[in-house]
């Protein structure tokens, strides 16, 4: 029953992608288990569990316990306030991700809704489709194109994408790097175009009407690298888009310019806000605009950012992106079920009130 929906949607979503890439269309009849896929380009596509919720940001504000916003985490143990340029897969013993390798750190800034009287509530996290079990958390895609086409990261390796004092589009389009899908019903529902490739119900800023089943953001990093620096002062120069300029998930084509010649697999985040419960027309601002603010005071939602601390086993990921590895099927690397791995906990070391209704947004939301 589970897996005939589970089937049916992964092949809406397969259909939706065939539109727009070539190979993709491939996929479905593997998962029905009729033929083996073919295509030899990887895309690993799996949920991990929050790790933590606290304002802490090792990357932006290292050693610096409260950071300025507040954060939502998943991955290793290693986590922490300040994260040496290490191997950091050394440094952590369990991970919330569902393969064993995994022990990256992967964190976004959280959700939060303004009630009319100006107190603010947490939006609470959902586990996202496929990945039933899952303690909500955030979903990874990692991409390649094909074997030895792409180079994983180096322990070290870190890096941000997005910018939180944006607060207006890039003019991107459906090359959009981070958006917000708004589901039109419960369960998904709604258009299965690629992430921000709906011309519809995808928008780099937040959907302005409420989302009967939630709103889903992604957030994608570039692909291509200097080859030389794990991290650079602003955790974004040493990577770079293509030549061509932005991609959309899953265009793994595209040529690096010759300052970041190396390509490195596409990651891409993805996170279930749960906001059925914040729907009521009478709660929202009496003008009608949406009530929703990122934890660093962002009320456009343009400022949505997302980073990453690059923690895997090893070769594993250059084995599992070299193997044409498709969604959480790849039998290069060890899959935890849900109760094992989120198992896997950082102790919270900055204590905030999480889930009550706040004054104000931790940290005050000052837009950084
Ligand atoms: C996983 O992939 C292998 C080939 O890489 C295939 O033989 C197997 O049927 C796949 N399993 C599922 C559940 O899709
Ligand atoms: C503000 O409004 C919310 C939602 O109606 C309510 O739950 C909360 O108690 C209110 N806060 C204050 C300080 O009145
Ligand atoms: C990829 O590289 C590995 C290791 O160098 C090699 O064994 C393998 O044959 C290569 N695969 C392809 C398809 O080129």
């Amino acid at each position: 029953m589970v897996w005939s929906y589970l089937l049916a949607n992964l092949a809406l979503a397969a259909l939706a992608a065939a539109q727009y890439y070539e190979g993709y269309e491939g996929d479905e009849p593997m998962l029905r288990g009729q033929r083996p896929r073919t295509n030899p380009s990887a895309m690993l596509r799996f949920g991990c569990s929050q790790v933590v919720i606290e304002r802490l940001d090792p990357l932006v504000d290292p050693g610096m316990a409260p950071s300025s916003h507040m954060h939502q985490v998943v991955g290793g143990d290693a986590f922490a306030a300040s994260m040496p340029a290490t191997d950091i897969s050394k440094l952590g013993s369990c991970t919330t991700c569902h393969f064993k390798e995994d022990i990256s750190n992967y964190w976004t800034a959280n959700l939060y809704f303004r009630a009319r009287n100006g107190s603010y509530k947490r939006v609470p996290q959902i586990a996202n489709q496929f990945n039933d079990g899952d303690n909500a958390g955030i979903t990874i895609y990692y991409t390649s194109p094909g074997p030895n086409l792409t180079t994983a990261f180096k322990p070290g390796f870190r890096m941000l994408t997005g910018d939180s004092t944006q607060r207006q589009s890039d003019n991107f389009g459906k090359k959009m790097q981070q958006c917000y899908r708004c589901f039109t019903a419960e369960n998904w529902g709604g258009s299965m175009y690629s992430p921000c490739m709906d011309p519809q119900f995808d928008t780099d800023y937040f959907p302005k009407q409420p989302c009967v089943g939630g709103i889903r953001s992604n957030i994608i990093f570039p692909l291509c690298w200097d080859g030389k620096n794990l991290d650079t002062p602003n955790h974004k120069d040493h990577v770079a888009h293509p030549v061509g300029g932005p991609t959309s998930f899953a265009v793994v084509s595209g040529e690096c310019p010759s300052s970041h010649p190396v390509k490195i697999p596409q990651v891409m985040l993805e996170v279930m806000w749960d906001t059925r419960g914040f729907n009521d027309p009478e709660d929202w601002p009496e003008d009608g605009s949406q009530p929703f603010y990122l934890s660093n005071g962002d009320h456009t939602g343009f400022g949505q950012h997302g980073d990453y601390v690059f923690g895997w086993e090893g070769a594993s990921l250059q084995r599992a992106m070299d193997s044409a590895c498709y969604l959480w099927n790849c039998s290069l690397l060890s899959p935890m079920p849900p109760k094992v791995k989120n198992l896997c906990q950082v102790p919270v070391t900055v204590k905030e009130e999480l889930d009550a209704w706040l004054d104000e947004l931790p940290g005050g939301g000052k837009g950084v």
